[in-house]
């Protein structure tokens, strides 16, 4: 079958409902990357009241019914304040290890190869636990889940910014020694009045522990903070960006410098940064030329793992060959080396000769 001829079988796949059901089921086999992933926003409300009970935490949730009653966001800090809340049933390294493996198990399920994972040490420092555990614990997870599944990744440590910049500086304190182990810094939680520039010197300081820079920028925040995070911190990727829409300026310097966004579909939906999918300017920022790519952020929280988030765009109208370049982005604005990029583009290149007939 010609490209073009798979092309129109698509279409007549595709109905006004939404992708077709092979489409759907073809997409969780598709190799990509995960690029904007919370570990902490794996956990799983049965997960979580399991942890709770297996470590004398206490919940203000008896039961499942109870727990999951709460999952209605109005903000991204509504989700915030149940997902920082809930953290708290995280205490040994064995817990960070099998949040990372139930993770890595679904992700391999959605077909991820590569992934990159935020967590949020000041959290589980203020929980009282120790930095060099919650990293063992989740390094430990992500070799057995490299040798189970063959997904390659590793560790960005995320600064929470709505906490005193010094509590930062003492978690960089801590992961000097083992910068080598992580992957890269990032800066998430609650945007509006805590502006990248706050995080200038932490940046600075990550970049001259060689640890590569992203940083969650335009989800709720306006476009300037994005401009700031490329200027200021250096931001190789900026995860959510959705208000880089707003200027024209920006959007054209995200596609000049090749500066990927790691956009998130469910979760914007469900944290209201969009009223509804169609809403989100995906289709605006291609026809800009900024590089997209499609992740879950955290999807015990937002209704999906990262298959779901592809197959919701499909559902609003992408096409596959859209779909596609979203992964193939993935996997060339990751962190991984030049080999592991050549090994996963061409597992896609070769997952899509046998496509046509799935589509
Ligand atoms: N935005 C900001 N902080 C976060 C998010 C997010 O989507 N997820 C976890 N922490
Ligand atoms: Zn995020």
């Amino acid at each position: 079958m010609s490209e073009s001829d798979a092309t129109t079988a698509s279409a007549a796949n595709t109905t006004a409902a939404g992708a077709s059901a092979a489409a759907r089921q073809a997409l969780l086999a598709m190799p990509k990357a995960e690029l904007h992933l919370h570990i902490e926003g794996t956990l799983e409300p049965e997960l979580a009241l399991e942890l709770a009970q297996r470590n004398g935490v206490q919940l203000p949730w008896n039961s499942l019914d109870d727990l999951r009653s709460q999952y209605s966001f109005e903000n991204l800090q509504s989700f915030l304040d149940l997902y920082y809340q809930l953290m708290a049933v995280l205490r040994t390294a064995d817990d960070f290890r099998d949040l990372m493996l139930a993770y890595l198990e679904r992700a391999s399920a959605d077909g991820v190869r590569h992934a990159e994972i935020f967590f949020d040490p000041q959290v589980h420092l203020d929980n009282g636990l120790d930095f060099d555990m919650v990293v063992d614990g989740l390094l430990e997870g992500l070799r057995i889940g490299g040798e189970r599944y063959g997904i390659s990744g590793g560790l960005i440590l995320s600064i929470v910014r709505d906490k005193p910049v010094e509590s930062a500086q003492q978690v960089l304190d801590l992961a000097e020694r083992r910068a080598e182990e992580l992957l890269g810094i990032g800066l998430d939680s609650a945007e509006v009045g805590y502006p990248p520039s706050l995080f200038e010197e932490c940046f600075a300081r990550a970049r001259s522990m060689g640890l590569h820079c992203v940083a969650h920028a335009g989800e709720e925040g306006p476009a300037d903070y994005v401009t700031q995070a490329l200027d200021l911190l250096h931001a190789e990727r900026i995860d959510h960006g959705v208000h880089a829409i707003d200027s024209s300026e920006l959007t054209a310097r995200l596609a000049y410098d090749r500066i990927a966004l790691t956009m998130c579909p469910l979760s914007n939906r469900r944290l209201q940064v969009v009223g509804d999918l169609h809403d989100l300017p995906i289709r605006r920022f291609l026809d800009r030329g900024v590089a997209v790519t499609v992740n879950s952020d955290d999807p015990a929280y937002f209704g999906g793992y990262i298959g779901a988030n592809y197959q919701a765009l499909a559902d609003i109208g992408f096409s596959f060959d859209e779909l596609e370049g979203f992964a193939k982005n993935s996997i060339s604005h990751s962190f991984a080396d030049e080999e592991r990029k050549h090994q996963l583009l061409k597992e896609l290149n070769d997952w899509q000769q046998d496509i046509p007939a799935k589509r």
